[in-house]
């Protein structure tokens, strides 16, 4: 067996891989060292992690702006950083709220300007997933955090789409966007950004809500979601984050939504609980985000053990992981550390994953097949 490898040096080795390439996109290098890296841990439940399919369902784009790769692009641009370097720029990462980090997060993401910002950024994503054995992603972006700055949304759909179509050539990896209204915005500015989006229909599957979600309830947006229905779009929408089950409740019954994301505060409301089991209405949860967003003190307080016994159908995701420190495969070591998941939980919330997807029945019974296939030939 060899040294057991530092997750904290894998992470750190995952963020200096960037490379400018002659035609000026970024992209990660050295792919297979940094497989051969991470096969290489002698932690046998990390391993097991590592490698089973999984989906992830909860992850911002420009959440995964890592602060290198935000210094580069702005650089690119001829931008600057209100920081002096991108270990400044994360030491400005602690969080006392879902607020102090939309702030930070707005302002990284003004670097992004051009298609190719939204490539290799959404890139870089896709190839940390494809290394943690994400089989499949959707993925929400917030249209109007750029728009709002003169960032055309062709530019927006164009660089994150054509990131979607090479990872899947290059890695297998399939993906749907889901596009976000901002919450502490307008409806109207939300009815324009989906009117908008209809010329590129075929790029977005869902429409989802983010943002500040304290004094935002959903039911605000509740035209502009019969709207999205209309117009064949699935939807989602962040609630029972910080707000109260209350914001759930209106997410399911006033927006209509087939997911919720987070969802965590479901539990203060045991009727809430029975219709999300009854109905086998997802969450996606996030359980680094939680804790580093002070929702729980420490993962160990996290109520995503208790949501998968009550018969939830739970799913671990990332959120922000630039921001937070733990991509897919940290969420789903975290939560198994600090709650005991077993291989039996794992597998669950992994199924969950593909079952919770916007993947048609055939697609999701195959990669489901795949997971089967895995837990069955698996050796401890
Ligand atoms: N909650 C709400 N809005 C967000 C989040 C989140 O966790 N991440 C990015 N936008
Ligand atoms: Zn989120």
């Amino acid at each position: 067996m060899g040294k057991e490898i530092l997750w904290s040096e894998i992470l750190t080795f995952k963020r200096s891989r960037y490379q400018e390439f002659d035609n000026g996109l970024f992209r990660l290098t050295n792919l297979k060292n940094l497989q051969v890296l991470f096969m290489k841990t002698n932690n046998e439940l990390k391993q097991f992690i590592l490698g089973i399919p999984k989906a992830e369902l909860h992850v911002h784009i420009e959440g995964t702006l890592e602060p290198e790769l935000a210094f580069a692009i702005a650089d690119r641009n001829n931008l600057s950083l209100p920081f002096n370097s991108p270990e400044q720029l994360r030491k400005a990462y602690n969080f006392n709220n879902l607020q102090s980090f939309l702030n930070l997060y707005y302002v990284a993401s003004r670097v992004l300007q051009r298609e190719k910002d939204f490539y290799d950024l959404a890139m870089a994503y896709l190839t940390k997933a494809h290394l943690e054995t994400v089989r499949h992603a959707e993925i929400f972006l917030d249209p109007q955090t750029h728009t709002q700055r003169g960032v055309p949304f062709e530019t927006i759909i164009g660089g994150i789409s054509k990131a979607t179509i090479d990872a899947e050539k290059e890695f297998g990896i399939s993906t749907k966007l889901i596009m976000c209204f901002l919450r502490d915005l307008s409806a109207e500015s939300a009815m324009e950004t989906l009117t908008q989006a209809l010329t590129f229909k075929e790029w977005i599957i869902g429409i989802g809500l983010d943002s500040s979600e304290l004094g935002n309830p959903p039911e605000r947006f509740k035209n502009v979601f019969d709207r999205a229905h209309q117009e064949g779009f699935l939807t989602v929408a962040h609630a029972g984050e910080e707000g109260p089950p209350e914001y759930i409740w209106q997410a399911l019954e006033a927006l209509k939504v087939s997911r919720i994301d987070h969802g965590v505060r479901c539990i203060e409301d045991p009727e809430l609980v029975e219709k999300l089991k009854s109905e086998r209405i997802p969450l996606t949860v996030c359980p680094i985000s939680n804790v580093k967003l002070r929702l729980f003190n420490t993962i160990r307080e996290h109520n995503l053990k208790k949501l998968l016994d009550l018969g939830l159908c739970v799913t671990v995701n990332s959120d922000d992981p630039a921001y937070f420190g733990g991509y897919i495969f940290e969420n789903y070591v975290a939560v198994t550390e600090a709650l005991g998941l077993d291989k039996n939980d794992l597998y669950l919330v992994a199924r969950n994953s593909f079952e919770a997807s916007f993947l048609t029945q055939e697609e999701k019974e195959r990669y489901i097949a795949k997971l089967d296939k895995y837990m069955s030939e698996y050796r401890d």
